[in-house]
């Protein structure tokens, strides 16, 4: 039977929270003080989830979303909400203060676009065609747009005909110059019409199964004067308008030698005006093209290691400044404890994960307090952010 509710306010996730005879009730796509009707879908002894089956009244905030997927596609979860932004910098400054007793009031960095953002997208292939799950689930919802994904990469997604793959997964990179890199791993026969793909797309390689299949297996991406090769399977920002304006953050600092934690393909330190630049990063091919592009960006007195973030721990320099940019499980146990040995007098940490984050701020504070702070809109129509703090040694 339907159930009547109002909903208080947001989950981290963008979800409504409502509640019924003191149990949390989790609800998709409800916006604070809506009043909607719902079924339960799941039941649990502390909380439930609802999806609404009709809105009593909506909120102003409310706005259609664009995206003809968005009740399917677990991706975009806060496409129906006007103040995305404002909603993300709250959860952020609640999070550091209830998870580490901080208090941080981050400069706010839009996004320049709210739409055809990402250089990259990965694809499920389901009986030919190409989808996402449903949030949450393992339900194939098949596409044929992607509101987020740059219009380069749009056109990839509408000649999915051209690619006669049963079953797998495809990831589609787009370059500054809308250059094309597409990598397939699939279990089933493939065949490719590639001279069909080409007449409207700036196609450079295809990678299936981990082996060229047509052209080449890497681009350049292009960034205020700067060079950086990235391999097919290297780690590379995925908003550009976002990293440009993390690049004119970055390139305000001066010291004199550095480390590059989680390099990727090197593109962080690069930017910071520095003597010497340790990286390390635990993936081969970013290691081999952060190699490469600190020739090809002339950063004379940059070395790279080739392993775990712990590996810090053989740097025997004297170090004035540690960027960290972790995966989203943030700086592990080992490595931590190496960072605080280090004694450094500054610590950049740009995070995409405001949990890990705060686990680590709580590591970090007793020595070191926050100087700046930034929480960048690098994800439009979803929950995710990133954000910077600079850290000083108290
Ligand atoms: C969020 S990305 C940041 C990359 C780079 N800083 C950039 O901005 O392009 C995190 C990077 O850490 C690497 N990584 C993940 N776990 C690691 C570990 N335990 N040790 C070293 N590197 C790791 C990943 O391969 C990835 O390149």
């Amino acid at each position: 039977m339907p159930i009547k509710l109002t909903t208080e306010k947001l989950d981290y996730f963008g979800r409504g929270i409502a509640y019924l005879d003191k149990k949390i009730i989790f609800i998709e796509n409800a916006l604070p003080g809506e009043e909607v009707l719902i079924e339960i879908t799941k039941e649990k002894k502390s909380f439930a989830e609802g999806k609404v089956i009709d809105y009593l009244t909506t909120s102003p905030e409310r706005v259609i979303p664009k995206c003809p997927y968005y009740e399917e596609c677990g991706g975009c979860n806060l496409s129906h909400f006007k103040e995305q932004l404002h909603f993300k910098k709250t959860e952020f400054v609640s999070l550091i203060k209830s998870n580490c007793h901080l208090d941080v009031n981050p400069i706010v960095i839009e996004s320049p676009k709210n739409y055809y953002y990402r250089n990259k997208v990965t694809l499920k292939i389901e009986n030919y065609k190409w989808g996402y799950y449903e949030n949450q689930s393992h339900q194939f919802v098949s596409i044929n747009q992607c509101l987020i994904a740059k219009e380069s990469i749009n056109k990839i997604i509408k000649r999915q005909d051209l690619f006669k793959i049963a079953t797998g997964e495809i990831v589609i990179r787009s370059n500054y110059n809308d250059e094309i890199l597409i990598s397939i791993n699939t279990e089933s026969k493939y065949e490719v019409d590639i001279e069909e793909l080409k007449k409207d797309n700036r196609l450079l390689g295809i990678i299936i199964n981990d082996k060229i299949y047509y052209g080449q297996d890497s681009f350049i991406e292009f960034i205020d004067n700067y060079l950086f090769k990235v391999s097919i399977n290297s780690f590379f920002q995925v908003n550009i308008d976002i990293l440009k304006e993390i690049f004119k953050i970055l390139s305000k600092t001066n010291t004199t030698n550095m480390i590059d934690l989680y390099c990727g393909v090197g593109v962080l330190g690069t930017v910071i005006n520095k003597e010497k630049l340790y990286g390390i990063e635990n993936s081969y091919s970013s290691i081999k093209d952060a190699l490469l592009n600190a020739k090809m960006n002339k950063q004379e007195n940059n070395y790279y290691l080739l392993g775990d973030s712990s590996k810090i721990s053989e740097i025997k320099d004297n170090i004035d400044l540690i960027i960290v940019d972790p995966p989203r499980s943030g700086i592990n146990k080992k490595t931590m404890e190496h960072i605080l040995n280090l004694n450094v007098g500054s610590i950049i940490y740009m995070s995409c994960n405001p949990h890990t984050l705060s686990r680590d701020l709580k590591k970090l504070k007793d020595k070191y307090c926050i100087k700046e702070c930034y929480l960048f809109d690098m994800f439009p129509q979803t929950y995710h952010f990133e954000t910077i703090c600079i850290l000083t040694k108290k």
